[in-house]
């Protein structure tokens, strides 16, 4: 079965669009990658997004709702083309949507008790409509909904695509916020440690987006932060930041290290008269050191790293990493024959044939979910939509 699977992080950086063939066999799935199209945002709308995210009106969200269905159909619509197929080759759409908001702990409400809440945007109808392809999509509520924090959902699919029978790995992606997998030793699913472990691009973006009054949204290739100094200080009082610390189940977002983060870390460099290269060099460091607080749940030792997301390109957030976890191994996917762009895109692919034959999707030992779910929702295309997808029929 073909299926596209579409996805924009917190990084608000664009749409990734990944063509993937899922495979029938009694056990495992053979999945295999065979387009990925990146379609950037530009950077105003890149802006407009991540403005919304903090003090959208409800109009602006209602119409970014539509105006980014748009933006993930163009992108499903480009990945077929650049695969040399038509919409009707393929039997589904998987959509994450672009989060705007993220609340994982519950806030207390009147009568009702504890409410957890999460937020994304890009109207599955009109990617449904503009493609003509059955499309799935919001599958972060459902696992809230059975008391989980919706997050991370990747690692059912990290676990289909890297456990291996001897080499316990951790899987990482850098996106905006970075999360980890930890896939034990042969690993099923109910073994599968996975969290977010804090900041990543995003800070780095807000830095460099800050500094430059919007001219750069990012430390290309980390050449600034490979200019400057980590500030042995600063690191130890980011490193002593709440989030850091607490246990898993865990999950974040722009929420906690958006905005008001980038004011305190402008208000530390005023005050240590620090440039903006230690700045960066100090925050590359942070993240890899957040990365590194997997080792503290994870039971059992570590063989091999294996990195992902848009922040491979950073090559001061990858030597950073490579020395936190020595000796251990550090790679990215690229050495293990995947895009690390594209890696969340696939998953949501393979999020999407999952609920299509009724298999769950969320990991309740992660999430924190009172039990697994089939995550989602759907949106038909057409009388027989149904019949499309019975090639892959129901798996026990
Ligand atoms: N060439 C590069 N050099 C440094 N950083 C990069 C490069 N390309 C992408 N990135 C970083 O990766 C981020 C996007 O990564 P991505 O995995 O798409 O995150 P998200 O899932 O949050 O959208 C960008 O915002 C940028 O910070
Ligand atoms: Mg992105």
């Amino acid at each position: 079965m073909k299926v596209v699977g579409l996805m924009s992080g917190t990084s608000g950086d664009g749409v990734d669009a990944a063509l993937v063939e899922i495979g029938r066999r009694k056990s495992g799935l053979p999945i295999k990658m065979i387009a990925f199209h990146p379609l950037p945002y530009p950077r105003s709308l890149q802006q407009r997004i991540l403005s919304a995210s903090v003090s959208g009106t409800v109009s602006e969200l209602c119409h970014l709702n539509a105006l980014l269905g748009e933006w993930f159909a163009n992108a499903a619509l480009a990945v077929i083309r650049v695969a040399n197929l038509l919409p009707k080759d393929i039997a589904l759409i998987g959509s994450h949507g672009q989060t705007v908001h993220h609340l994982p702990h519950g806030i207390k409400d009147a009568g009702v008790g504890s409410i957890r809440s999460t937020f994304q945007i890009a109207e599955p109808a009109v990617i449904a409509e503009r493609t003509g392809i059955t499309t799935v999509a919001d599958f972060r509520p459902r696992d809230m909904a059975a008391g989980g924090q919706g997050a991370p959902l990747t690692p059912a699919v990290h676990a289909l695509l890297f456990r291996h029978p001897r080499r316990a790995r951790l899987i990482v992606n850098l996106g905006g916020i970075s999360n980890i997998t930890y896939l034990p030793k042969g690993s099923g699913f109910d073994d599968l440690i996975a969290f977010d472990t804090g900041p990543a691009n995003m800070v780095l973006d807000g830095l460099m987006a800050r500094s430059t009054g919007g001219r750069m949204s990012m430390d290309r290739e980390g050449r600034m932060a490979a200019r400057g100094q980590v500030d042995g200080r600063l690191l130890a009082k980011l490193l002593a930041h709440s989030y850091l610390s607490k246990a898993p189940p865990k999950s974040t977002g722009r929420e906690v290290f958006g905005a008001k983060m980038l004011d305190e870390l402008f208000a530390m460099q005023q005050a240590k008269q620090l440039p903006i290269e230690n700045l960066l060099a100090t925050c590359s460091r942070w993240t890899a050191e957040a990365v590194g607080t997997a080792r503290r749940w994870v039971r059992g030792g570590i063989d091999e790293v294996i990195v992902g997301g848009g922040g491979v390109r950073n090559r001061a957030i990858m030597k950073h990493l490579t020395d936190v976890f020595a000796p251990v191994p550090v790679s990215p996917v690229e050495s293990y024959g995947w895009d690390s762009k594209a890696l969340e895109a696939v998953a949501f692919a393979v999020l999407a044939y999952q609920t299509a034959t009724e298999q769950f999707g969320n990991v309740p030992s992660v999430t924190g979910a009172a039990h697994p779910s089939l995550l989602g929702c759907i949106v038909p295309n057409g009388p027989g939509w149904m019949e499309r997808l019975r090639p892959h029929p129901r798996r026990k």
